[in-house]
């Protein structure tokens, strides 16, 4: 589907990074000058306010849009990554080990020393206990999530997703040659809820993981313990293993709390599951590959560990202990600036687009809007089916992701990608600058006014 062959996309880039900032944030040159000299902290705070340019990095969260919809797109607000200027500490701690210019392989003690930073984090911020021995170092979270499913699900089981859910657990069914088990959650009040009846029923024995989310991608929700222990008790009743997701973890708004699955109060149930983690998505790094996964059942750990073979990276390593050790105070005050970015959304849709629903997300750094009248309006039904006799066969909302960034030039991800329940819907990443997500409202409300 690009537009752009190899050899004219970085020139292509460099242009369109101008235009499309410009366009983002109005006034394009002062803020690119700026962005390249911004320091890190203004007054003593961390900087999340100047907008920070990652147009030509080679991101997906710009790049691949503009090279795949061309320099129509002015503001990228798809792929779960967070457009800030990383934690300083994150930069030195790189930069020092760039003085010694060797790139070996990492010793065990490597991995032992990093095993306990990540315990560490777990138990300061969330008061919980990780056996440093429990860990396994991971690229990602995908390999461990795999690696898990090929252990419990054989190929052509199914796995129970409760949706819509993180488009990219379909990725791992295709990687394991599993099928997807959908429990869509009710929608009332604009709020989402399991169905209990519909997700025991589909605790088959043809089923034999759950793919559970927590805090919700895309929806916000952060999962109580009553849900979680709830959700635990089926599984364990039915025999189905838990594949706990929490990266998004670190993201809660204030008043909210996350409850780690392996904090339960039950230990049959906490022995069920396995717990995927990162702090690469909470520091603005994912494409420094490095996550992890635990459980307190030893069995389950050396059978996941069979199918599980991940070296890690020696400046990821850097990185993410930077972050572990000396990112705390950079966190706590992009929350902040996060709540308010989700009060802003809110009070702009509400004033400004009234037919798009949507409810403030719980935790995360993602909006899930509902469009279903405009969707309407826009026919897309009929748009995708004609589609589907072109060479470029596009999903309803891949109609509507396409009108959207013609109309208004903001990129989102489409909502069928979600699975069931997502058909009128696209997921908004709000993890960037105020002045971005202005822009980027501002020009959808604008485009919608014409419908
Ligand atoms: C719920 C969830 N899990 C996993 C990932 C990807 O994790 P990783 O990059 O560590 O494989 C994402 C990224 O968006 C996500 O939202």
């Amino acid at each position: 589907m690009s537009k752009l062959n190899g050899l004219n996309r970085r020139a292509f880039l460099k242009g369109a990074s101008m235009t499309a900032l410009a366009g983002a944030v109005g006034t394009g040159s002062t803020v690119s000058a700026a962005a390249a000299t911004t320091p890190g902290m203004i007054n003593g705070k961390y900087d999340f306010d100047t907008p920070y340019s990652r147009i030509g990095t080679d991101c997906v969260k710009w790049d691949s849009q503009i090279a795949l919809f061309g320099d129509k797109v002015k503001v990228g607000m798809g792929i779960a990554d967070m457009d800030f200027r990383a934690a300083p500490c994150i930069g030195e701690a790189m930069a020092e080990r760039m003085k010694h210019e060797n790139w070996g392989y990492l010793s065990a003690e490597a991995y032992a020393t990093f095993r306990e930073v990540i315990a560490e984090w777990n138990l300061d911020r969330y008061n919980l206990t990780v056996d440093p021995n429990s860990i396994v170092i991971a690229t990602g979270v995908h390999p461990g999530l795999i690696a898990t499913l090929k252990t419990f699900s054989p190929p052509g089981s199914k796995v129970l997703l409760m949706t819509p859910t993180y488009n990219g657990f379909y990725s791992d069914l295709t990687h394991t040659q599993t099928l997807r088990n959908e429990s869509e959650m009710i929608f009332e009040n604009g709020r989402y809820t399991v169905d209990w009846d519909d997700l025991e029923a589909r605790m088959t024995p043809d089923t034999q993981s759950m793919l559970l989310c927590n805090p919700q991608n895309p929806t916000g929700n952060v999962w109580s313990e009553e849900d979680l222990l709830r959700i635990g008790e089926l599984c364990l009743k039915h025999q189905v293993t838990v594949l706990a997701d929490e990266i998004h973890a670190d993201f809660v708004r204030p008043g909210e709390k996350y409850t780690p699955f392996a904090s339960l109060p039950d230990k049959e149930i906490v022995d069920n599951s396995v717990s995927f983690k990162a702090i690469t998505k909470t520091f603005s790094m994912p494409a420094s590959k490095n996550a992890y996964w635990f459980s307190t059942n030893p069995v389950m750990l050396e059978r996941i560990k069979i199918n599980h073979n991940a070296g890690i990276n020696t400046l990821g390593v850097v990185a993410n202990t930077a972050a572990y050790k000396h990112g705390k105070d950079w966190i706590d005050q992009l929350l902040p600036y996060l709540d308010a970015n989700h009060s802003y959304v809110e009070d702009f849709i509400k004033e400004n687009m009234p037919r798009v629903g949507y409810t403030k997300a719980q935790g995360t750094f993602l909006s899930w809007l509902h469009f279903d009248d405009i969707m309407e309006d826009l026919d897309v039904v009929g748009k995708s089916a004609a589609s589907q006799k072109t060479d470029q066969p596009m999903t309803e909302t891949q109609v509507f992701e396409s009108w959207l960034v013609d109309n208004s030039g903001v990129q989102l991800n489409d909502g069928e990608g979600y699975g069931k329940g997502g058909e009128r819907c696209m997921r908004m990443n709000i993890g960037c600058s105020r002045q971005v997500l202005g822009t980027a409202l501002k020009s959808m409300a604008a485009a919608f006014r014409k419908v």
